[in-house]
């Protein structure tokens, strides 16, 4: 033998070579690949020769990430990276998550869906458009991956409280699946956002020129109906072990597709039920703090669309459990929506509120409401900027002395209040959280950490649960477990600082927790797909992905 041969250390089978191993974001390290990588696989002389440990690439991401000046670049650094090492990506999310959280997903990716066809670099996710129909099976052939466990589908006809995004509403469920698996560690490989494009009712999305879906106005109806149960069927013939989430459907839509489908296949609405699973948690922590028992309790909502009535529905199912009759319950949530109170006189009312019309006189607006029902926590579900104002603070302030003040309309923009506007108002006594984060407020020397009533505290965690059982149906029953394990996981010491939410810096042990209560329900309701183990948290924690790097060499 030369001194020159050298003996080619062996490769593990399947491995893409040279250009395409670097194009390959699933198996891609970039500077990190080993010397005998570089050799073994085509790459030696593709990349710069000095090797990078995992940590120091980190930092340099992290320090371009800093360098950016609008959360929106560092949207666009970070979704560049994912396209090119999802490993790297997922590395530094998990580790700047609560940094990270606000950019990769609400409120930066509102502002990324509305320049969507502006700022697009590289295609992610599967469009199914209304012009494929008849062929959707065909269009989800096309997907590369074999074994997909979490779909989350849109229409984009109501993206955060932003409104019709049409095709531009793929940032959602793109922004979701990150979330899934960095706070829950589904496999990257096993998340398929997807948008139906069924066109749009934004007329400016229509008229401009970079706008990239059918340009047309929804199709709606029967047609739209048959288009969505085509893409259902199509996807659960494929992948029969997916969960398949809805996400940010029009309201009207949302229930008649959840009521649908939900008792056929593995599927739930997130606006609808995930939020709902996250309030109910943050007012059971609440409580913890007024010393009062949830059958006490009078929440009024402002808002009666998805997340409101979901949160209602919820909310009455848990004081019900609490010892009331399922009418005392319901009797318990009461709702104004744009109109004003809801009451069963009204002739105006939307199917899903009329579960929540009580016998009353009609009231046009909310201090009014506040006024004669006397609730003692308002929760804010209505996209209307600024609604709860000083008056109705200051109202809430005096009915209750600890007011329940629960801001979630999202992007901050469209708060109901601010943090500090809820604490000062109220003179520090404001028990407060937001859908969207806001900065701590310091209130007459006491600082105040506003908990983040985050859909992320849920949703990964019941995906969790579900993909770890194969369970057949996602059930109200997990949700409520879900909302119990995590007002548990809240410290004395968070809801010292105002906040009713853990922190999300334990948003990975906050997930396998959820998703064992997850689990056990599927268990016990006989809904798991998969024998039962004696150690229901470990099948749990052995499902999460670790974003690390593995050896090519055998
Ligand atoms: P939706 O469109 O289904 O419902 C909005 C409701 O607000 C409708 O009932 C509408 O009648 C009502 N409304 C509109 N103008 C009003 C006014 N002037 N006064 C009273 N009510 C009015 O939307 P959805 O899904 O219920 O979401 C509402 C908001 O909640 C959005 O901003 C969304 O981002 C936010 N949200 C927050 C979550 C969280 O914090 N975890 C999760 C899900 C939604």
């Amino acid at each position: 033998m030369s001194p020159k041969t050298k003996i080619a250390p062996c490769v593990k089978p399947g491995l893409p070579r040279g250009v395409a191993l670097l194009h390959d974001p699933m198996l891609n390290k970039g500077s990190a690949f080993t010397a005998l990588e570089r050799d073994a696989l085509g790459i030696s002389g593709l990349l710069p020769p000095e090797i990078f440990t995992m940590e120091e690439q980190e930092t340099r991401v992290l320090e371009n990430y800093q360098r950016k000046q609008t959360n929106l670049d560092r949207y666009i650094h970070l979704t560049g990276l994912q396209d090119r090492n999802t490993t790297l990506f997922y590395r530094v999310l998990i580790d700047h998550l609560e940094e990270m959280m606000p950019v990769i997903y609400t409120p930066t990716v509102g502002e990324a869906c509305q320049k969507f066809g502006h700022i697009f670099r590289r295609p992610r996710g599967l469009y199914a458009s209304y012009n494929d129909r008849g062929h959707v099976a065909e269009i989800l052939g096309n997907w590369p991956q074999a074994d997909v466990r979490v779909i989350v589908v849109t229409d984009g006809e109501r993206i955060l409280g932003l409104g019709d995004q049409g095709a531009s509403g793929m940032g959602i469920p793109v922004g979701k699946l990150s979330l899934y698996t960095a706070c829950a560690g589904i496999h990257p490989s096993q998340c398929l956002p997807v948008t139906l494009d069924v066109g749009t009712e934004n007329a400016a999305y229509r008229e401009d020129p970079l706008y990239m879906g059918l340009r047309q106005r929804r199709v709606r109806g029967e047609d739209y109906y048959a288009f969505v149960a085509e893409f259902i069927e199509a996807a659960t013939e494929r992948w029969p072990k997916a969960l398949v989430q809805f996400e940010d459907f029009g309201n009207t839509t949302a229930f008649h597709l959840l009521e649908r489908w939900r008792n056929e296949i593995c599927t739930f609405n997130d606006d609808i039920q995930g939020t709902a699973a996250v309030t109910l948690a943050g007012l059971l922590s609440a409580l913890r703090l007024t010393g009062k028992p949830l059958l006490d309790q009078r929440i009024l909502f402002l808002g009666a669309g998805e997340a409101g009535i979901g949160i209602g529905e919820l909310i009455a199912t848990a004081i019900a459990g609490a010892g009331a009759t399922p009418e005392e319950a319901r009797r318990r949530c009461w709702f104004v929506d744009s109109k004003g109170l809801v009451v069963k006189s009204r002739s105006d009312l939307a199917s899903h509120k009329v579960r929540f019309a009580h016998d009353f006189a009609q009231i046009p607006d909310l201090l009014g409401a506040i006024q004669a029902l006397k609730p003692t926590a308002i929760i804010g579900v209505s996209t209307v900027a600024k609604a709860f104002n000083q008056e109705i603070v200051e109202t809430m302030s005096r009915l209750n002395e600890r007011p329940i003040i629960f801001a979630l309309s999202n992007p901050t923009s469209k708060a109901e209040c601010s943090a500090e506007e809820a604490y000062t108002w109220s003179r520090g006594n404001a028990i407060f959280a937001s859908g969207s984060p806001f900065e701590p407020v310091t209130y007459q020397g006491k600082t105040f950490v506003p908990g983040q009533g985050n859909n992320a505290y849920i949703f990964p965690g019941v995906g969790l649960g579900v993909v770890a059982t194969e369970a057949r149906y996602v059930t109200d029953r997990m949700f409520s477990a879900a909302a119990a394990a995590l007002a548990e996981i809240t410290s004395r010491g968070d809801l010292e600082m105002g906040r009713v939410f853990p922190s999300l810096k334990r948003i990975r042990e906050v997930s396998a927790r959820i998703g064992a209560a997850v689990a056990e329900v599927a268990f016990s309701d006989g809904l798991a797909r998969v024998e039962e183990p004696d150690d229901v948290f470990g099948l749990v924690q052995s499902k999460m992905w670790i974003p690390r790097y593995t050896d090519y060499l055998i």
